[in-house]
């Protein structure tokens, strides 16, 4: 109970009239309509970010979540008042959900901005929901915490635990290659998303979740319970809570999301084995407060940071079983003093003091330990060389082919790849080099998650399972192979990407950290003279121009250039 919140609650941010009592009495009288108490009103207001959505099936908990939240706000003496954000899911958003990330943190930004609120619950979970939610509230500025919706549990097909979405592609891969009929793979369809939640592999949502915590903008523990466990219902009812004393105490974002925490966030990304997404995702919402990712650093701190967490694609368990090994909590516990543990967390206390507070180590099996590491270094590499000036990615834990010289077999769109992949004419061999052009942010539009460039239909059935793919397109993080993404310029701004052709040899060497178009100079400049942007049907107008104009390359997150922080050094 709260006798006199030091809080503006109601008079946050009022419509402007030209009469500011007046607006506040005509606030009251409408919110009256909703059957408030004027003791209720006097409360510190937490807005509650309502992201369910009948398209989102990743979301379906939220209302469950929403009422927990609500219980914690009231116990602690606040008013919950949830309001709609627009939710994105990855299968039901074309042309694909990075396409309206941007949007969906403009909307929270602008709405946590304009309705009176003390401090905001944000409920994420989906890929993209997560990112756009800290983007939003780290630019709106007001004090925030994040609750997820938690990862699915396994589904099971024939004796075989499934995992979403490491094993719809791999058995999706399967049926393509004609080892599963197409009875069968419908039937595995029924399987593989068995309950409410994000996926349950170390993909994009369990990936941002994790990094979330170890950012210290989500409560301690929060983030591998899984969706239909009563944990995460008492861990939402705490975040209410919580939430009502980040309000009393006006902790911003901006403390909790320092560069320090950012790069704890980092670490974290690298230990888990995490998402190549989740490095696009952390950089935007850096960019929201002023701070850069130094790609170079980044890739240094792979050096010391092994892949601890033995989950798919890397490894073999699954969030549940990370969950019940403790969560965030040993993975931490394990990187010690190479975190900086004297970051703020919205716990209130420091990282050091909330690792403190877990539960202790009891000989579990999905955290190893530095010295016995399911990779020996971090989990993601940046390349650099003349195929991309600005860097390129490859999540070096899921991949076989980490040193290759071969032909390039070049599809230059989407579209073309669609059209050639699996024709029986295609000239492609297994020690190719596979290239897609315009898939990056401008490109595709939206840099799809087209990375994972399927093996060719005919290379597949002859038993080819990996293959050297290169694109400036994003990938799931539920995916595995020799996959370089990312590619920075893009093609379609004209980056060196887009002047790859058919038969040219391409070098990658990761140990030395290298991508090479080995092509000389003087015909790459004439090339280069014939680029042509893609054109996009609609482009003219709407946020499809907007996203066209603004969207910013992968080394600063994809965000639009206008929402980034206005630097003041
Ligand atoms: Fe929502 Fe994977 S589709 S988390």
């Amino acid at each position: 109970m709260t006798d006199s919140p030091k809080t503006p609650g109601m008079k946050d941010g009022l419509a402007q009239y030209g009469d500011n009592e007046f607006s506040l009495f005509m606030r009251k009288a409408f919110i009256k309509a909703m059957g408030y108490t004027d003791d209720a009103l006097e409360r510190p207001i937490i807005g509650i970010t309502n992201t369910f959505s009948g398209y989102n099936a990743c979301h379906r908990n939220v209302p469950d979540i929403v009422e927990a939240i609500k219980r914690g706000v009231m116990l602690a003496g606040g008013l919950p008042v949830e309001f709609p954000i627009i939710s994105v899911h990855e299968s039901f958003s074309h042309p694909t959900s990075m396409f309206l990330r941007n949007l969906m943190s403009m909307d929270t930004e602008e709405m946590i901005r304009a309705q009176p609120m003390d401090a905001v619950v944000l409920i994420g979970g989906c890929d993209k929901t997560v990112p756009a939610l800290l983007m939003g509230a780290a630019s709106a500025g007001k004090p925030a915490i994040m609750e997820v919706t938690g990862p699915m549990m396994t589904g099971h097909f024939r004796g075989e635990r499934l995992g979403a979405c490491t094993d719809c592609r791999r058995l999706w891969g399967m049926h393509r290659a004609g080892e599963i009929s197409a009875e069968d793979i419908d039937a595995v369809g029924n399987r593989l998303m068995p309950t409410a939640g994000t996926c349950m592999v170390m993909g994009t949502a369990s990936t941002m979740a994790l990094m979330t915590e170890a950012l210290g903008m989500m409560l301690p523990g929060g983030a591998a319970i899984p969706a239909v466990m009563a944990d995460r219902l008492r861990h939402a009812e705490d975040t209410g809570a919580r939430a009502v004393g980040l309000a009393l105490e006006g902790v911003k974002p901006a403390q909790i999301m320092t560069r320090e925490a950012f790069e704890n966030a980092l670490r974290t990304l690298l230990a888990v084995g995490g998402s190549t997404n989740g490095l696009v995702h952390i950089a935007a919402v850096a960019g929201r407060l002023g701070i850069d990712i130094d790609l170079e650093a980044f890739d240094a701190m792979g050096a010391d940071t092994p892949v601890l967490v033995d989950l798919k694609p890397s490894g073999q368990h699954y969030m549940e079983d990370l969950y019940r090994a403790g969560g965030l909590a040993p993975i931490l516990r394990e990187l010690g003093d190479s975190l900086n543990l004297d970051c703020l967390t919205v716990s209130g206390r420091t990282l050091r003091e909330d690792i403190a507070s877990a539960e202790p180590d009891w000989g579990q099996q999905v955290v190893k330990t530095k010295a016995n590491p399911i990779y020996k270094e971090g989990g993601i590499a940046v390349l650099r060389g003349n195929l991309a000036p600005g860097g390129a990615i490859i999540k070096q834990s899921a991949a076989e082919i980490l040193q290759h010289e071969g032909r390039a077999v070049v599809f230059s769109s989407l579209e073309d790849m669609a059209e050639r992949l699996d024709s029986p004419d295609l000239d492609v061999k297994a020690d190719d080099v596979l290239v897609l052009q315009n898939a990056g942010p401008k490109g595709a539009p939206g840099m799809p998650e087209s990375g994972y460039i399927p093996i060719p239909k005919k290379l597949a059935q002859a038993g080819v399972k990996d293959m050297v793919r290169i694109s400036d397109a994003r990938m799931s993080g539920t995916a595995f192979g020799s996959i370089v993404l990312h590619c920075t310029p893009e093609a379609a701004v004209g980056g060196p990407l887009g002047l790859v052709r058919n038969g040219d040899r391409i070098r990658l060497d990761v140990a030395n950290r290298s991508l090479m178009l080995l092509v000389d100079e003087a015909e790459l400049e004439k090339r280069k003279a014939e680029f042509k942007a893609p054109y996009h049907e609609g482009q003219e107008r709407g946020y499809l121009k907007l996203y066209l104009d603004e969207v910013t390359q992968a080394d600063t997150g994809a965000d639009f250039e206008f929402l980034r922080a206005v630097r003041k050094d």
